[in-house]
Protein backbone atom coordinates (compact mmCIF):
# COMPACT_ATOMS: atom_id res chain seq x y z
CA UNK A 1 0.00 0.00 0.00
CA UNK A 2 1.17 3.49 -0.92
CA UNK A 3 2.29 5.63 2.31
CA UNK A 4 1.75 8.64 -0.29
CA UNK A 5 -0.08 11.76 1.29
CA UNK A 6 -2.25 13.16 -0.99
CA UNK A 7 -2.69 17.09 -0.73
CA UNK A 8 -4.96 19.35 -2.95
CA UNK A 9 -3.67 22.70 -2.76
CA UNK A 10 -5.36 25.91 -3.95
CA UNK A 11 -3.79 29.35 -3.84
CA UNK A 12 -0.24 27.95 -4.92
CA UNK A 13 0.11 31.34 -6.94
CA UNK A 14 -0.80 33.66 -4.26
CA UNK A 15 0.83 35.27 -1.79
CA UNK A 16 -0.08 33.08 1.00
CA UNK A 17 -0.17 29.88 -0.83
CA UNK A 18 3.20 30.15 -2.42
CA UNK A 19 4.85 30.53 0.86
CA UNK A 20 2.78 27.67 2.48
CA UNK A 21 3.79 25.69 -0.69
CA UNK A 22 7.12 26.33 -0.55
CA UNK A 23 7.38 25.37 3.06
CA UNK A 24 5.50 21.76 2.21
CA UNK A 25 8.14 21.25 -0.40
CA UNK A 26 11.01 21.83 2.11
CA UNK A 27 9.13 19.38 4.97
CA UNK A 28 10.57 16.65 6.25
CA UNK A 29 8.55 14.66 4.95
CA UNK A 30 8.41 16.36 1.37
CA UNK A 31 9.68 12.99 -0.30
CA UNK A 32 5.48 11.45 1.30
CA UNK A 33 3.65 14.11 -0.04
CA UNK A 34 1.76 13.72 -3.17
CA UNK A 35 0.64 17.24 -4.12
CA UNK A 36 -1.91 18.35 -6.09
CA UNK A 37 -2.46 21.93 -7.40
CA UNK A 38 -5.27 23.98 -9.05
CA UNK A 39 -3.68 26.25 -10.90
CA UNK A 40 -5.72 28.86 -13.91
CA UNK A 41 -2.21 29.79 -15.87
CA UNK A 42 -0.76 27.08 -18.00
CA UNK A 43 2.46 28.41 -17.74
CA UNK A 44 2.46 28.40 -14.06
CA UNK A 45 1.30 25.06 -14.02
CA UNK A 46 4.50 23.97 -16.38
CA UNK A 47 6.99 25.52 -13.83
CA UNK A 48 4.94 23.54 -10.79
CA UNK A 49 5.58 20.75 -12.27
CA UNK A 50 9.06 20.87 -12.64
CA UNK A 51 9.44 21.32 -8.44
CA UNK A 52 7.41 17.91 -8.48
CA UNK A 53 3.81 19.19 -8.42
CA UNK A 54 0.76 17.55 -10.12
CA UNK A 55 -1.22 20.17 -11.50
CA UNK A 56 -4.78 20.19 -12.93
CA UNK A 57 -4.81 23.60 -15.08
CA UNK A 58 -8.40 25.13 -14.12
CA UNK A 59 -10.14 27.58 -11.98
CA UNK A 60 -12.03 27.03 -8.76
CA UNK A 61 -15.27 28.33 -10.38
CA UNK A 62 -15.46 24.88 -12.21
CA UNK A 63 -16.95 22.64 -9.70
CA UNK A 64 -16.27 19.26 -11.15
CA UNK A 65 -12.42 20.18 -11.02
CA UNK A 66 -12.54 20.87 -7.71
CA UNK A 67 -14.63 18.22 -6.51
CA UNK A 68 -13.28 15.76 -8.44
CA UNK A 69 -9.75 16.67 -7.00
CA UNK A 70 -11.14 16.78 -3.36
CA UNK A 71 -12.60 13.28 -3.66
CA UNK A 72 -9.22 12.21 -3.58
CA UNK A 73 -7.26 14.18 -0.73
CA UNK A 74 -6.13 13.42 2.29
CA UNK A 75 -5.31 16.68 3.29
CA UNK A 76 -6.50 19.95 1.41
CA UNK A 77 -5.07 22.90 2.23
CA UNK A 78 -7.82 25.97 0.69
CA UNK A 79 -5.19 29.41 0.35
CA UNK A 80 -7.21 30.82 -2.39
CA UNK A 81 -9.80 32.96 -1.95
CA UNK A 82 -11.81 32.93 1.41
CA UNK A 83 -14.96 34.24 0.14
CA UNK A 84 -15.74 31.67 -3.38
CA UNK A 85 -18.58 30.06 -2.01
CA UNK A 86 -18.80 27.60 -4.88
CA UNK A 87 -15.50 26.66 -4.83
CA UNK A 88 -16.05 25.83 -1.06
CA UNK A 89 -19.10 24.24 -1.77
CA UNK A 90 -17.46 21.79 -4.30
CA UNK A 91 -14.78 21.07 -2.30
CA UNK A 92 -17.26 19.97 0.65
CA UNK A 93 -19.25 17.72 -2.07
CA UNK A 94 -15.84 15.95 -3.13
CA UNK A 95 -14.61 15.84 0.66
CA UNK A 96 -18.18 13.98 1.08
CA UNK A 97 -17.69 11.80 -1.70
CA UNK A 98 -14.11 10.68 -0.26
CA UNK A 99 -15.63 9.64 3.09
CA UNK A 100 -18.81 7.85 2.11
CA UNK A 101 -16.44 5.86 -0.61
CA UNK A 102 -13.44 5.30 1.59
CA UNK A 103 -14.61 5.93 5.02
CA UNK A 104 -11.67 8.10 5.91
CA UNK A 105 -12.23 11.86 7.07
CA UNK A 106 -9.80 14.00 5.15
CA UNK A 107 -8.22 16.80 6.91
CA UNK A 108 -9.13 20.33 5.51
CA UNK A 109 -6.87 23.32 6.21
CA UNK A 110 -9.02 26.59 5.38
CA UNK A 111 -8.00 29.99 5.22
CA UNK A 112 -10.46 32.65 6.06
CA UNK A 113 -9.52 35.94 7.56
CA UNK A 114 -9.63 38.36 10.63
CA UNK A 115 -11.84 40.52 8.47
CA UNK A 116 -14.39 38.59 10.09
CA UNK A 117 -14.15 40.31 13.26
CA UNK A 118 -14.85 43.77 11.71
CA UNK A 119 -16.85 46.61 12.56
CA UNK A 120 -18.08 49.72 10.83
CA UNK A 121 -16.38 52.34 12.97
CA UNK A 122 -14.92 54.41 9.73
CA UNK A 123 -11.60 55.13 11.49
CA UNK A 124 -13.79 56.77 14.36
CA UNK A 125 -12.58 54.99 17.45
CA UNK A 126 -10.71 51.40 18.78
CA UNK A 127 -13.12 48.98 20.53
CA UNK A 128 -11.73 46.61 23.36
CA UNK A 129 -13.22 43.70 22.37
CA UNK A 130 -10.64 41.30 21.20
CA UNK A 131 -11.41 38.21 19.80
CA UNK A 132 -9.73 34.71 21.12
CA UNK A 133 -9.21 31.73 18.61
CA UNK A 134 -9.61 29.64 21.87
CA UNK A 135 -13.27 30.98 22.83
CA UNK A 136 -15.51 29.22 20.30
CA UNK A 137 -18.53 30.33 22.39
CA UNK A 138 -17.25 33.84 21.70
CA UNK A 139 -16.58 33.24 17.55
CA UNK A 140 -20.21 31.88 17.71
CA UNK A 141 -21.60 35.08 18.44
CA UNK A 142 -20.37 36.67 15.26
CA UNK A 143 -23.33 37.37 12.67
CA UNK A 144 -24.10 35.26 9.89
CA UNK A 145 -23.06 38.19 7.06
CA UNK A 146 -20.16 38.90 8.78
CA UNK A 147 -17.01 38.87 6.09
CA UNK A 148 -15.79 35.40 5.14
CA UNK A 149 -18.40 33.90 7.59
CA UNK A 150 -20.61 32.18 4.54
CA UNK A 151 -17.65 29.98 3.44
CA UNK A 152 -16.40 29.75 7.00
CA UNK A 153 -20.16 28.36 8.12
CA UNK A 154 -20.07 25.86 5.68
CA UNK A 155 -16.64 24.83 6.61
CA UNK A 156 -18.21 24.42 9.96
CA UNK A 157 -21.32 22.68 8.72
CA UNK A 158 -19.02 19.64 7.22
CA UNK A 159 -17.14 19.52 10.44
CA UNK A 160 -20.00 18.75 12.28
CA UNK A 161 -21.73 16.49 9.64
CA UNK A 162 -19.11 14.54 10.68
CA UNK A 163 -17.04 13.83 7.00
CA UNK A 164 -13.89 15.96 7.22
CA UNK A 165 -11.73 17.56 10.23
CA UNK A 166 -11.70 21.33 9.07
CA UNK A 167 -9.34 23.52 10.50
CA UNK A 168 -10.10 28.19 9.84
CA UNK A 169 -6.70 29.79 9.48
CA UNK A 170 -7.47 33.58 9.96
CA UNK A 171 -4.61 35.83 8.84
CA UNK A 172 -4.60 39.56 9.99
CA UNK A 173 -3.28 42.03 7.95
CA UNK A 174 -0.22 40.17 6.49
CA UNK A 175 3.07 42.16 5.38
CA UNK A 176 6.32 41.99 3.94
CA UNK A 177 7.15 41.65 0.18
CA UNK A 178 7.67 37.58 -0.10
CA UNK A 179 10.89 36.28 -1.37
CA UNK A 180 11.59 32.72 -2.24
CA UNK A 181 12.10 30.03 -5.05
CA UNK A 182 8.12 30.23 -6.41
CA UNK A 183 8.80 34.38 -6.33
CA UNK A 184 12.04 33.41 -8.03
CA UNK A 185 11.04 31.30 -10.91
CA UNK A 186 7.86 33.42 -11.80
CA UNK A 187 5.04 31.70 -10.25
CA UNK A 188 3.90 33.37 -7.33
CA UNK A 189 2.77 36.97 -6.04
CA UNK A 190 5.16 38.75 -3.72
CA UNK A 191 2.53 41.27 -2.69
CA UNK A 192 -0.30 41.33 0.19
CA UNK A 193 -3.22 42.72 -0.43
CA UNK A 194 -3.82 45.64 2.10
CA UNK A 195 -1.02 47.90 2.28
CA UNK A 196 -0.34 47.47 -1.48
CA UNK A 197 -3.90 48.60 -1.67
CA UNK A 198 -3.45 51.43 0.76
CA UNK A 199 0.12 52.43 -1.29
CA UNK A 200 -2.02 52.39 -5.03
CA UNK A 201 -4.45 54.66 -3.01
CA UNK A 202 -2.30 56.66 -2.00
CA UNK A 203 -0.33 57.69 -5.10
CA UNK A 204 -3.47 57.65 -7.52
CA UNK A 205 -5.10 60.56 -4.93
CA UNK A 206 -1.48 62.47 -4.17
CA UNK A 207 -1.67 61.93 -1.01
CA UNK A 208 -1.66 58.93 1.82
CA UNK A 209 -5.38 58.57 2.96
CA UNK A 210 -7.29 56.72 5.98
CA UNK A 211 -10.84 56.62 7.11
CA UNK A 212 -11.63 59.60 9.54
CA UNK A 213 -8.82 60.17 12.04
CA UNK A 214 -7.53 56.50 11.90
CA UNK A 215 -8.44 55.47 15.22
CA UNK A 216 -9.22 52.39 14.18
CA UNK A 217 -6.86 49.30 15.66
CA UNK A 218 -6.26 45.99 13.41
CA UNK A 219 -3.89 42.68 14.27
CA UNK A 220 -0.58 42.24 11.70
CA UNK A 221 1.28 39.35 11.00
CA UNK A 222 4.38 38.69 8.63
CA UNK A 223 4.27 36.71 5.68
CA UNK A 224 7.35 34.50 6.96
CA UNK A 225 4.91 34.20 10.57
CA UNK A 226 1.24 32.80 8.53
CA UNK A 227 3.11 30.58 6.24
CA UNK A 228 4.71 28.88 9.58
CA UNK A 229 1.58 28.58 11.18
CA UNK A 230 0.18 26.99 8.40
CA UNK A 231 3.15 24.17 8.69
CA UNK A 232 3.01 24.01 12.44
CA UNK A 233 -1.19 23.12 12.01
CA UNK A 234 -0.20 20.60 9.56
CA UNK A 235 2.45 18.50 12.31
CA UNK A 236 0.00 19.06 15.03
CA UNK A 237 -2.80 17.19 13.44
CA UNK A 238 -0.14 14.84 11.80
CA UNK A 239 1.35 14.21 15.70
CA UNK A 240 -2.09 14.24 16.80
CA UNK A 241 -0.72 14.31 20.50
CA UNK A 242 -2.73 15.89 21.29
CA UNK A 243 -5.29 16.18 18.37
CA UNK A 244 -5.45 19.67 17.74
CA UNK A 245 -9.19 21.31 17.76
CA UNK A 246 -11.25 21.31 14.45
CA UNK A 247 -14.88 22.69 13.55
CA UNK A 248 -15.63 24.99 15.86
CA UNK A 249 -12.54 24.63 18.11
CA UNK A 250 -10.49 24.88 14.91
CA UNK A 251 -10.37 28.43 14.38
CA UNK A 252 -6.41 29.66 14.22
CA UNK A 253 -6.43 33.58 14.39
CA UNK A 254 -2.45 34.67 12.81
CA UNK A 255 -1.59 37.72 14.39
CA UNK A 256 1.79 39.19 16.42
CA UNK A 257 0.37 42.68 17.34
CA UNK A 258 -1.85 45.42 16.54
CA UNK A 259 -1.47 48.60 14.79
CA UNK A 260 -3.28 51.84 14.43
CA UNK A 261 -5.16 52.72 10.93
CA UNK A 262 -3.84 56.37 11.44
CA UNK A 263 -0.25 55.25 12.34
CA UNK A 264 -0.03 53.31 9.40
CA UNK A 265 -1.54 55.92 6.90
CA UNK A 266 1.36 58.21 8.86
CA UNK A 267 3.79 55.80 7.64
CA UNK A 268 2.68 55.44 4.57
CA UNK A 269 2.65 59.50 3.93
CA UNK A 270 5.92 59.58 5.01
CA UNK A 271 7.30 56.67 2.41
CA UNK A 272 5.05 58.33 -0.37
CA UNK A 273 6.30 62.46 0.41
CA UNK A 274 10.10 60.61 0.25
CA UNK A 275 9.04 59.68 -3.88
CA UNK A 276 7.50 63.47 -3.84
CA UNK A 277 3.77 62.08 -3.42
CA UNK A 278 2.03 63.92 -1.20
CA UNK A 279 2.49 66.09 2.29
CA UNK A 280 3.79 63.35 5.31
CA UNK A 281 0.88 63.40 7.17
CA UNK A 282 -2.07 61.35 5.87
CA UNK A 283 -5.94 63.13 4.75
CA UNK A 284 -9.28 61.22 5.41
CA UNK A 285 -10.71 59.73 2.36
CA UNK A 286 -13.63 61.59 1.10
CA UNK A 287 -17.40 60.08 0.77
CA UNK A 288 -16.87 59.95 -2.51
CA UNK A 289 -13.44 57.96 -2.44
CA UNK A 290 -15.46 55.78 0.15
CA UNK A 291 -18.62 55.14 -2.25
CA UNK A 292 -16.30 54.47 -4.98
CA UNK A 293 -14.08 51.91 -4.04
CA UNK A 294 -15.57 48.97 -1.23
CA UNK A 295 -11.97 48.09 0.20
CA UNK A 296 -11.98 52.06 1.59
CA UNK A 297 -14.05 51.37 4.05
CA UNK A 298 -12.74 48.00 5.45
CA UNK A 299 -9.50 50.40 5.70
CA UNK A 300 -12.16 52.48 8.68
CA UNK A 301 -13.04 48.93 10.46
CA UNK A 302 -11.76 47.27 13.76
CA UNK A 303 -10.49 43.64 13.88
CA UNK A 304 -9.17 43.08 17.15
CA UNK A 305 -7.46 39.07 17.95
CA UNK A 306 -5.85 36.69 19.87
CA UNK A 307 -3.68 33.66 18.61
CA UNK A 308 -4.22 31.64 22.07
CA UNK A 309 -4.77 28.51 20.31
CA UNK A 310 -2.58 29.33 17.16
CA UNK A 311 0.35 30.07 19.92
CA UNK A 312 -1.10 26.71 21.91
CA UNK A 313 0.20 24.76 18.59
CA UNK A 314 3.55 25.58 19.02
CA UNK A 315 3.55 28.46 16.76
CA UNK A 316 6.08 31.26 17.89
CA UNK A 317 5.94 34.51 15.71
CA UNK A 318 9.36 36.40 15.00
CA UNK A 319 8.20 39.60 13.65
CA UNK A 320 7.38 42.55 15.80
CA UNK A 321 5.50 45.86 15.36
CA UNK A 322 8.86 47.28 14.18
CA UNK A 323 9.17 44.82 11.66
CA UNK A 324 5.63 46.26 10.45
CA UNK A 325 6.70 49.79 10.46
CA UNK A 326 10.13 48.47 8.74
CA UNK A 327 8.00 47.17 5.75
CA UNK A 328 6.68 50.14 4.82
CA UNK A 329 9.59 51.35 2.92
CA UNK A 330 10.24 48.43 0.85
CA UNK A 331 6.83 48.26 -0.36
CA UNK A 332 6.48 51.75 -1.37
CA UNK A 333 9.84 51.64 -3.11
CA UNK A 334 8.75 48.44 -4.87
CA UNK A 335 5.54 49.92 -6.22
CA UNK A 336 6.74 53.31 -6.88
CA UNK A 337 9.35 51.52 -9.15
N1 LIG B 1 -3.00 38.95 2.18
C1 LIG B 1 -3.62 39.21 3.31
O1 LIG B 1 -3.24 40.13 4.08
C2 LIG B 1 -4.80 38.37 3.72
C3 LIG B 1 -5.24 38.47 5.05
C4 LIG B 1 -6.35 37.72 5.44
C5 LIG B 1 -7.01 36.91 4.55
N2 LIG B 1 -6.55 36.84 3.25
C6 LIG B 1 -7.31 36.00 2.32
O2 LIG B 1 -6.51 34.90 1.92
C7 LIG B 1 -6.83 34.53 0.56
C8 LIG B 1 -5.52 34.49 -0.24
O3 LIG B 1 -4.91 35.75 -0.13
P1 LIG B 1 -3.57 36.14 -0.88
O4 LIG B 1 -3.07 37.40 -0.26
O5 LIG B 1 -2.67 34.97 -0.96
O6 LIG B 1 -4.14 36.51 -2.34
P2 LIG B 1 -3.48 36.33 -3.79
O7 LIG B 1 -2.04 36.60 -3.76
O8 LIG B 1 -4.33 37.15 -4.69
O9 LIG B 1 -3.69 34.78 -4.11
C9 LIG B 1 -4.94 34.24 -4.47
C10 LIG B 1 -4.69 32.85 -5.03
O10 LIG B 1 -5.94 32.21 -5.29
C11 LIG B 1 -5.97 31.84 -6.69
N3 LIG B 1 -7.35 31.94 -7.15
C12 LIG B 1 -8.27 32.87 -6.82
N4 LIG B 1 -9.43 32.60 -7.45
C13 LIG B 1 -9.22 31.49 -8.20
C14 LIG B 1 -10.03 30.73 -9.07
N5 LIG B 1 -11.30 31.05 -9.31
N6 LIG B 1 -9.49 29.65 -9.66
C15 LIG B 1 -8.21 29.30 -9.45
N7 LIG B 1 -7.38 29.98 -8.63
C16 LIG B 1 -7.89 31.06 -8.01
C17 LIG B 1 -5.06 32.84 -7.36
O11 LIG B 1 -4.68 32.35 -8.64
P3 LIG B 1 -4.17 33.32 -9.82
O12 LIG B 1 -2.67 33.43 -9.63
O13 LIG B 1 -4.56 32.61 -11.06
O14 LIG B 1 -4.84 34.64 -9.65
C18 LIG B 1 -3.93 32.86 -6.36
O15 LIG B 1 -3.16 31.69 -6.44
C19 LIG B 1 -7.81 35.60 0.05
O16 LIG B 1 -9.12 35.13 0.13
C20 LIG B 1 -7.64 36.74 1.02
O17 LIG B 1 -8.84 37.48 1.19
C21 LIG B 1 -5.47 37.54 2.82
Amino acid sequence: MSDKINILFTGATGYIGGAVLERLLKHPDASRFHIIAIVRSQEKAEKLKKLGIDVVVGSHSDAHTVRDAASKADVVFAVADADNLDAASAMMQGLKQRFEKTGKKSVLIHTSGTGTLTDKANGAFTYDKVYDDNDADQIETLSDDADHRHVDLLVLKADKDGYVKTHIVLPSTIYGIYSGKLVDLGIQNPHSVQIPKLIKLGKERGQAGMCGKGQNTWPHVHINDIADLYINLYDAIVANSPAPGHGREGYYFGENGHYRAGELAKAIAVELAAHGVGKDEPTTFTEEEFNKDPMVGYFGTNSRAKGSRARALGWKPKYTDKDFYASIKPEVNALLK
